[in-house]
């Protein structure tokens, strides 16, 4: 376990093992960033000769490790890259670099710019988030550095109330970010429906235990109770798996809230298509298909541990979309939670199809606002690329979850719901409404279209995550392979300013 402190000390007196500076790209030069002053200080005239000699150039993502020798307390100096311009989304992604470089040191300071709030938390968040591992399946782990025992961010603010509440607000949105990873990371034989309800209610128990605890309620509705509800549409895609799907309802109600807010979040814990079966390349990812519905369970609680004013009821559809006798085929007719009726034509068109129970049962709250989190469709990775989300709904929610999105560090963008689709989707033969028409161009936005049908008269936004959920490659910034913990900190900041 590792313990984090804030403190205003200098990183050139600071006892530890490792100091960790910023470079910052200045006319032709670099220099070293705020914060690490007297790190330049203590190397005066030696530092100039020192970068140049070791080819640092301050670019985003750079380290450089030097020994501290005579010069500083601490053994090793490592210095990250800010370019030219470091605000917090640039010294977020540096302090992940670091929390990387830095080895086997058991205790660390971070002397990056860090005299806001929001780099008190940009870095806080940036070192917990990018040093992470998913390593409970390796049995040899010996050859991984231990995490160190203390890190203290250095600001020059450190005993102001709002760095002091940036700094442990940080911790608690950082790790509801490495809880939904995990959940993420997790095989998909290891975290079926069942399963993944019952590591949300252990979160729950964990967050609500004790006296003072927030006040926070959990209902799993399992297939029984799924059928008597009349979720026709979670039902029908989880009817293949021998795992039966679950509804999870959670609801903090805190006394002070005015503004009540309902989260959706897709739970496929994996999605092989169904019958409309994907090709072998496409499946590859799709244990990361529950990484909207760990969003918002992690953010609900991150909300619920912060306390924030605000009312939260989520609402999560779990079920395996899988093939085999039971499964629905393209051309049933479903019925979902409310009574409408659903002509199904490609069975890996799932999501929405658990989506229209959730939101079903999320506006009968009577919510001021409604979001849904979802790895929805590939057509949004194709629009916006893998590390960008896109945002479609109400005028005023989107623009609102765009503006927390940039408070949070994450890339979100707007996409429209076309009137035509919104025609198509009501164009079934068959039904009251139609899944999919096979028309390629502009998928995401027609799914967007389909699920506005279950909205009611909820203000709302969709947030397609399937692009931006899972990292394929290589760590970069503060992001590590595999699940990224996407949407979690956007949720919370977005509930904090309805708070
Ligand atoms: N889970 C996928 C979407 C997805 C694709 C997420 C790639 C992450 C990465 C979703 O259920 C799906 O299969 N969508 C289809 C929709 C289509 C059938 C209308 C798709 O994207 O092709
Ligand atoms: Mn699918
Ligand atoms: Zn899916």
């Amino acid at each position: 376990m590792t313990s984090y402190l804030l403190r205003s000390a200098s990183p050139a007196k600071t006892r530890a093992d490792a100091v960790v500076v910023g470079v910052v790209q200045s006319g032709k030069g670099v220099a070293l960033a705020p914060g690490a002053d007297d790190v330049a200080d203590a190397f005066g005239r030696q530092l100039r000769p020192l970068l140049a000699g070791l080819g640092v150039k301050g670019g985003v993502g750079e380290v450089t490790r030097l020994p501290g020798g005579r010069t500083l307390p601490a053994g090793l100096v490592v210095l990250v890259g800010l370019g030219r311009d470091p605000g917090p989304d640039v010294v977020r992604r540096a302090a992940g670099v670091a929390s990387r470089a830095v080895t086997n040191a058991a205790s660390v300071a971070l002397a990056l710019p860090a005299d806001s709030p929001a780099l008190v938390r940009a870095v806080t968040e940036g070192w917990i988030l990018g040093g992470y591992t998913f390593d409970r399946f390796k049995h040899d782990t010996a050859s991984e550095a231990d995490p160190p025992g203390s890190v203290s961010v250095l600001s020059p603010i450190a005993r102001q109330a709002e760095a002091v509440t940036a700094f442990e607000e940080a911790q608690t949105v950082a790790e509801a970010v490495l809880g939904a990873r995990d959940w993420v990371n997790i095989p998909p034989g290891d975290l079926r429906p069942p399963a993944f309800a019952d590591a949300v209610e252990e979160l729950h128990r964990a967050t609500t235990k004790g006296r003072g605890g927030p006040k926070v309620t959990i209902t799993v509705h399992d297939e029984d109770a799924l059928a008597e509800m009349g979720c026709g549409g979670i039902l029908g895609v989880g009817g293949a798996s021998a795992a039966p799907p679950r509804l999870v309802e959670i609801a903090y109600r805190p006394k002070d809230a005015t503004t009540h807010l309902a989260l959706v979040g897709k739970g496929i814990t994996f999605d092989s298509g169904g019958l409309t079966i994907k090709p072998a390349s496409g499946m590859q990812t799709m244990k990361s298909d529950m990484a909207g519905a760990a969003a918002v369970v992690q953010a609900t609680y991150a909300i619920a541990r912060l306390g924030l004013p605000v009312r939260v009821s989520a609402f999560v559809p779990m079920a395996e979309n899988m093939l085999g006798e039971r499964a629905m085929r393209p051309g049933d007719v479903l019925t979902m939670y409310g009574g409408r009726t659903v002509e199904v034509t490609n069975t890996d068109a799932e999501g929405r199809l658990i989506l229209a129970d959730a939101l079903g049962r999320a506006v009968e709250a009577k919510p001021d606002v409604l979001v849904d989190v979802a790895t929805l469709t590939g057509h949004m990775v194709v629009a916006l690329g893998d590390r960008v989300a896109g945002v479609m709904g109400g005028d005023d929610v989107v623009a609102a979850v765009l503006e927390a999105g940039r408070t949070a560090g994450e890339q979100l963008w707007a996409m429209p719901i076309p009137e035509d689709m919104v025609e198509r989707v009501r164009a079934s033969k068959m039904a009251d409404l139609l899944q999919h028409d096979w028309v390629r161009w502009g998928g995401g936005l027609f799914a967007a279209a389909f699920l506005q049908e279950f909205t009611g008269d909820v203000p709302w936004a969709h947030v397609d995550i399937a692009g931006p959920a899972f990292n394929s490659g290589g760590a970069y910034g503060h992001q590590t392979p595999g699940g990224t913990g996407f949407a979690v900190a956007t949720l919370v900041d977005y509930a904090r300013s309805l708070a």
